[in-house]
């Protein structure tokens, strides 16, 4: 698929169908995400995926009550989880020289993760970026270090219908020229 063909299309799927997906397609979504760029290269981003039942039912437990992705983390035949390791991106020589401070981790963790997202889409699968979850109670269920930040999560498989386009603000909107205001 074209790459901005897969930028338009993608969209976030939270109904999924039970089959499973061939440890090719999930090895072939993390290279796509190995391959982002990060801060110096430093390349601190971490990926747990989880594909038993009762653990992506305890992960789905900490989606927020409301969160509409809920059933999907325990659908889908396969979560990924990803996380940071803290104190490299944003930092040269152990100091943090931005006014970002340590957050860099979080965009070098974003922008593994809409790799992660278009490849799969390219590949005929099915994401959704999870954000709003318990980080605590996920790092606990699976065992994540100190020292390490859960960040965002997806379910990984099959789209079980197409879903619906969202809008996007226009152009003229987001876009200043020259200067701000
Ligand atoms: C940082 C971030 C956090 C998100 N968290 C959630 C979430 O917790 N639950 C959910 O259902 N969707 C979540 N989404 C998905 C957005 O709602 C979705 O991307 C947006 O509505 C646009 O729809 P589209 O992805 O189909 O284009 C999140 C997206 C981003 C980028």
């Amino acid at each position: 698929m074209e790459v901005s063909e897969a930028i338009k299309t993608r969209r976030s799927i939270r109904h999924y169908k039970p089959d499973c997906v061939p440890e090719e397609k999930i090895n072939a979504v993390l290279e796509a995400a190995r391959w982002a760029p990060s801060w110096k290269n430093t390349q601190c981003r971490r990926f747990v995926t989880v594909q038993d039942e009762e653990k992506k039912a305890k992960l789905a437990e900490t989606l927020t009550s409301w969160n509409p992705a809920r059933s999907a983390i325990k659908e889908a035949p396969v979560v990924i989880v990803a996380c940071a390791e803290l104190g490299q991106s944003g930092f040269i020589d152990g100091k943090s020289i931005t006014d970002k401070g340590s957050w860099w981790y979080m965009f070098d963790v974003a922008l593994a993760t809409q790799n992660l997202a278009l490849a799969a889409h390219s590949l005929g699968l099915g994401t959704v970026h999870v954000g709003a979850f318990d980080a605590q109670k996920v790092a606990q269920i699976l065992h994540v270090p100190q020292g390490v930040d859960v960040v965002v999560m997806t379910p990984l498989g099959y789209p079980e219908k197409e879903a619906k386009a969202s809008s996007r603000k226009e152009l003229s909107e987001l876009v200043f020229r020259e200067s701000y205001s």
